[in-house]
């Protein structure tokens, strides 16, 4: 078997027990796969591994409190909780279970668990009584309802002497648990991900804008980053953190847009997020506008079609676009989606409480000769179904011409 390798951002939290040994070769493994690692102690489990040690096999200090104003001041509890694209505790003792399993947030890595909205995984290691106790076996299955992942425990010769069930699972065994989901299929690819909506100057202080957040945008240039691809996002102006291993253009307008866009060349894949404002001012004003108490008439002209234009290119990307729609949303994006000579268009509803500025959506996506329909989800998941699909229709396209 091939060794796995990955790219996410893996938190390792160690409690406190013999087993924190083993922690400091499963670090180094996920390193040796590619993972960027931080570790996180509990204060029990530094009087078995000193962190220095895990300093020196992660390349990087290790947090152990929660009220160190010099850590906090760098990258706060919030923001490690959100920098992990997985989380594992290894060793999980029966104490720290017991800890998750009822919401304590008492020490730094009980906190990070409940802060972050990372997948959490426990390897357990503890004596084989301490294991079997109905209590821990309480805590056990509580976690799992919570959505957490267990991994192990083995059964074998304990550290006490004993032989049962409670050993942690070897650092290999661990780190195959953990990147046997994570997916580098548009690894080698470039992506390119137009996200938010434009804003379209009327004079030095107003201008012309629209609903969009720009969370699917974001959304998509994460997962495709998360699935190994070199992601270039150019987005309007959104309040929203740039996600890890994405670069990000700035910009205001659409022909601004437009500009960085052709100014990226050549890439395999486009997809087109940004609410792009279909109209601009033929002459922005170069000082704030009156009121005189009468009508006031902008003229406004058409913007260029960046998803147009970026598809009538030669060597053309494979082209993902957006159409948000209040009625009849299936004819309307059909057409679009010729119209604009896109591979594949993802159909919204949009209206009061739908679509924009919202976290989930729903969407129909549909491509020559093909369709389909996720139902209402968070729009990070709706971005894996995107680039799913996107898979689904480049194999049957070669499955096609094979
Ligand atoms: O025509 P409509 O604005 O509904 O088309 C939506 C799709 O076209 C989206 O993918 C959007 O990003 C893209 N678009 C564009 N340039 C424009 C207008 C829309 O790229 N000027």
């Amino acid at each position: 078997m091939n060794a796995p390798s990955s790219n996410q951002r893996i938190l390792v939290g160690v409690s406190g027990g013999i087993a924190a040994y083993k922690a400091v070769v499963l670090v180094r493994r996920l390193i040796e796969a590619g993972c960027e690692v931080r570790v996180v102690m509990t204060e029990a489990a530094t009087r078995f591994v000193a962190p220095l040690t895990f300093q020196a096999v992660s390349g990087h200090p290790v947090r152990t409190t929660l009220l160190d104003a010099e850590a906090e001041s760098g990258m706060d509890h919030i923001a490690l909780a959100r920098w992990a694209d997985a989380v594992v505790v290894a060793p999980a003792s029966a104490d720290l279970m017991a800890r998750l399993a009822n919401g304590l947030a008492d020490d730094l890595l009980t906190t990070l668990c409940l802060a972050t909205d990372a997948p959490v995984h426990l390897a357990p290691a503890m004596n084989r009584q301490m294991w079997a106790h109905p209590a821990t076996q309480a805590n056990h299955a509580r976690l799992i309802e919570h959505g957490v992942t267990l991994l192990g425990p083995a059964a074998g010769a304990q550290a006490c002497g004993e032989t049962g069930e409670g050993r942690m699972l070897e650092p290999d065994a661990i780190v195959d648990a953990l990147l046997a989901n994570d997916q580098q299929d548009l690894a080698g690819r470039h992506v390119v991900v137009t996200a938010a909506g434009t804003r379209e100057p009327i004079d030095p202080v107003r201008f012309i804008a629209n609903r969009s957040s720009g969370r699917m945008g974001f959304a998509l240039a994460d997962d495709a980053a998360r699935r190994g691809a070199v992601v270039t996002l150019v987005a309007g102006p959104s309040t929203l953190p740039t996600p890890a291993r994405v670069e990000r253009i700035d910009v205001e307008t659409a022909q601004q847009m437009q500009t960085a866009v052709e100014s990226i060349g050549v890439t395999d894949i486009f997809v087109g997020a940004a609410a792009v404002a279909d109209f601009r001012l033929a002459a922005p004003v170069d000082h704030k506008l009156k009121k005189s108490g009468e009508t006031l008439s902008l003229e406004l002209v058409p913007n260029p079609d960046i998803i147009r234009g970026v598809a009538e290119r030669s060597g053309r990307p494979f082209v993902i676009g957006f159409a948000a729609e209040t009625d009849h949303v299936r004819e309307y994006a059909a057409a679009k989606r010729v119209a604009k000579g896109m591979d594949l268009i993802c159909a919204n509803e949009v209206g009061p409480g739908k679509g924009f500025d919202r976290p989930d959506n729903a969407l129909l996506l549909l491509w020559e000769g093909g369709e389909r329909e996720l139902a209402q989800a968070d729009k990070r998941h709706l971005a894996g179904e995107i680039f799913d699909t996107y898979h689904q229709i480049t194999q049957d396209r070669d499955d096609a011409s094979s």
